[in-house]
């Protein structure tokens, strides 16, 4: 029987690749996805999570979620360009603006994703897997709004943070440092938590060979994220080149395929998850709290450390050469 999944992007490339992946697997049942501000303005994610969907042929309802995170802008320099402009230097840029697809013709639902998912949370009859792969401010928003929506969450998969591996200051990783009140709101939710920081994400980096595998598998799916992963590995290349040279990873995309078959995530560790809100140079940091040092806090998240790459490279090469 298919999950049934409410997935949530700030589409960006890799956030792309997730989308056809929750799409084109058997073993979900994508409800609707969300979108947020994150890797750039809410606006623009939003256009380009419709773009996808239309070209895969995906009859999936899109909701426009909030366009700024719950503080963190208010705070003169705490946060830079917020809504996100990209890096100051373009050809650091992983995901550009707008995906490279037709512009849509179909529009987000009318509701806003919060209430959309306050309402299909507390009224579902069952419970629903959440797969966050943006900022967490959504969520956190339904969940200030009405608390006992938790009971209806069957699991969190989120996308974010780094044990030893950060990427958008010396101690956080991007989704959480966008948003990091939003992050610490989730951590402390009290709904199960399945954690892919950047650890697993870097070690289930994609080459530029497999990306011209997935090119020539020649399918919708397959051709869009070959190509994705192509610009993300030139801007990988440009700003933080990973261990093994034209290479990259797909964030996003580990965290559906978590859901799919969670052998392909390694070294999964229970534990207690915090989110530093200190502002400065810890804002955004997540904290895992491996010796249990604070007894007031019980261990919130399984979290993976490690990931099975070439678990993962067959797996969307599986999913992702399926026709829909
Ligand atoms: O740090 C990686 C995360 O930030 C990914 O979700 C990527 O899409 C960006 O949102
Ligand atoms: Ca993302």
């Amino acid at each position: 029987m298919a999950e049934k999944v409410i997935l949530d992007v700030d589409t960006g490339s890799d956030d792309a690749i997730a989308i056809a992946t929750a799409f084109l697997s058997p073993d979900i049942d994508l409800l609707a996805v969300c979108t947020v501000n994150g890797n750039r303005s809410v606006e623009i994610t939003t256009s380009n999570t419709l773009r996808l969907l239309e070209y895969l042929g995906a009859d999936v309802p899109v909701y426009r979620g909030c366009h700024l995170p719950m503080v963190a802008s208010l705070t003169p320099g705490r946060r830079k360009h917020v809504p996100f402009t990209g890096p100051d230097n373009k050809e650091e840029d992983v995901h550009g603006d707008y995906l490279p697809l037709p512009e849509p013709t179909r529009k987000a639902q009318p509701e806003h994703a919060v209430v959309w998912l306050v309402d299909k949370l507390k009224n579902s009859k069952e419970k629903i897997t959440l797969i966050f792969v943006g900022p967490l401010t959504n969520l956190a928003m339904a969940l200030r709004i009405d608390p006992d929506i938790v009971k209806n969450i069957k699991q969190v998969i989120i996308m974010g943070g780094g044990y030893l591996v950060n990427n958008i200051t010396a101690g956080a990783e991007f989704n959480f440092w966008i948003d990091p009140e939003a992050a610490k709101i989730v951590a402390d939710c009290g709904a199960p938590l399945v954690i892919v920081p950047l650890d697993a994400t870097h070690a289930a980096y994609v080459t530029m060979e497999e990306a011209e595998e997935f090119i020539n598998l020649g399918t919708p799916g397959s051709v869009i994220s070959g190509k994705l992963i192509k610009q993300r590995i030139a801007g990988y290349n440009a700003f933080q080149p990973m261990a093994v040279p034209n290479a990259a990873p797909i964030h996003d995309a580990l965290a559906v395929c978590a859901l799919i078959d969670r052998e392909v995530l390694r070294s999964c560790m229970t534990v207690n998850m915090d989110v530093s809100i200190a502002h400065g140079i810890t804002d955004g940091m997540s904290l895992f709290d491996t010796g249990g040092r604070d007894r007031n806090r019980k261990p919130n998240a399984i979290v993976a450390k490690d990931a099975d790459r070439e678990k993962f490279v067959g797996m969307m090469k599986e999913i992702l050469g399926r026709k829909n």
